[in-house]
């Protein structure tokens, strides 16, 4: 499969965006274990355009992460065009464009999923970016605002008119959030109509690789994209099965990482756009070594890791006050000797 000439082989599984998750440490894991492309968080077109630097920080990638997709949102036409040239510049393998998220602070004011109400709004957004840079431009949405509005089929065949060259699909509408089952039915029918020809990335609820096998095999996507059974497991995208040591060597390494990309300002200090739920505190002022311990919280308090560990609740609030990388380290050592 490919996506413009980016060569993405069989059966590809993506580590979908995430804010305040999907940053470069955790991005360099995935990819290690065998995420076929992996994404930035959404990152703000207005906010680059002003130059915020938190946010022009965001930007950073590495060469071992590659393929790597820079995404961005807004609801501007002239900030999403000079945003994408902002990213062009920062070298990634494409630029995706969110049309997806669903929180009041972005979808309420038209950007992410807003856009669904204003689809010619969208469309010129689109059109633009891709006339504007060189790079492949893809597009992440929802199936529609509502169920009344269910308008992916038609939205596709408009946003392939557009020249993207992949479309993500989270088979949820704005309405439902987060919430209720992801509906694949549509994302099969959008990839089974004759007159799609760009690659379809299937997305929503994917478990493990099996469950995105039969999800390939069900409805035919020419990629699967995970996001939150990610949390916590990079390991997710690998074929062979880890041994309890080496899932907890995973997770201190990913702990090194973060706080090396903090002492080196590669990992966004502040989280500006702290949209979605769950996010990570503004770190303006923290040390390195706490901002790198902030980056690895929330993916250590859902590792399912720790799952078999006897009164996980405690060890786990211990975890998410530890502010020492050391305190944190031997946290993690005890949770080994009691998994064993
Ligand atoms: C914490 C969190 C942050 C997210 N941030 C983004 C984002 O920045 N851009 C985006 O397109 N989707 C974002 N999403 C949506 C995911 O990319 C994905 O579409 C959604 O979680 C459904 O996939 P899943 O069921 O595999 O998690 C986010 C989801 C979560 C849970």
């Amino acid at each position: 499969m490919k996506i413009g000439n980016i060569e993405l082989g069989e059966r590809p599984i993506f580590l979908a965006p995430m804010e305040d998750v999907t940053d470069i440490g955790f991005r360099m894991l995935c990819k290690r274990f065998g995420a076929s492309m992996v994404y930035t968080e959404f990152v703000s077109a207005e906010a680059l355009v002003r130059d915020v630097k938190s946010t022009v920080r965001k930007l950073t990638i590495a060469d071992e992460e590659r393929p790597v997709g820079i995404q961005i949102y807004g609801r501007d036409v002239e900030a999403m065009v000079e945003a994408a040239k902002m990213v062009e510049q920062a070298g990634p393998d494409l630029i995706d464009l969110n049309f997806g998220c669903p929180v009041k602070k972005v979808a309420g004011k038209g950007a992410g999923a807003g856009m669904l109400q204003n689809i010619p709004k969208m469309l010129e957004i689109t059109e633009k970016v891709v006339q504007a840079v060189k790079l492949p431009v893809t597009v992440k949405t929802r199936l529609g605002w509502n169920h009344e509005q269910l308008i992916i089929t038609t939205l596709a065949e408009q946003l392939q008119d557009c020249g993207i060259q992949a479309l993500t699909i989270h088979g949820r509408t704005r309405s439902q959030m987060y919430t209720g089952n992801a509906d694949w039915t549509l994302i099969g029918e959008v990839k089974r109509n004759p007159r799609i020809h760009i690659p379809i990335i299937g997305n929503g609820d994917i478990k493990s690789l099996d469950d995105a096998d039969q999800h390939f095999d069900q409805y035919g996507v020419d990629a699967v994209m995970i996001g939150r059974a990610t949390f916590g497991q990079p390991w997710i995208f690998s074929r062979r099965k880890l041994t309890l040591d080496e899932k907890i060597d995973v997770l201190e390494e990913q702990l090194r990482i973060n706080i090396e990309r903090c002492e080196t300002g590669t990992v966004p200090t502040v989280s500006s756009e702290a949209n979605y739920r769950g996010t990570v505190p503004n770190m303006k002022g923290k040390s390195a070594e706490l901002c790198g311990i902030l980056h690895t919280r929330r993916h250590l308090a859902a590792s399912p890791v720790f799952k078999g560990i006897p009164n996980f609740r405690e060890t786990r609030i211990k975890m998410l006050r530890a502010e020492k990388k050391d305190d944190l380290l031997a946290i993690l050592e005890q949770c080994r000797e009691q998994l064993r």
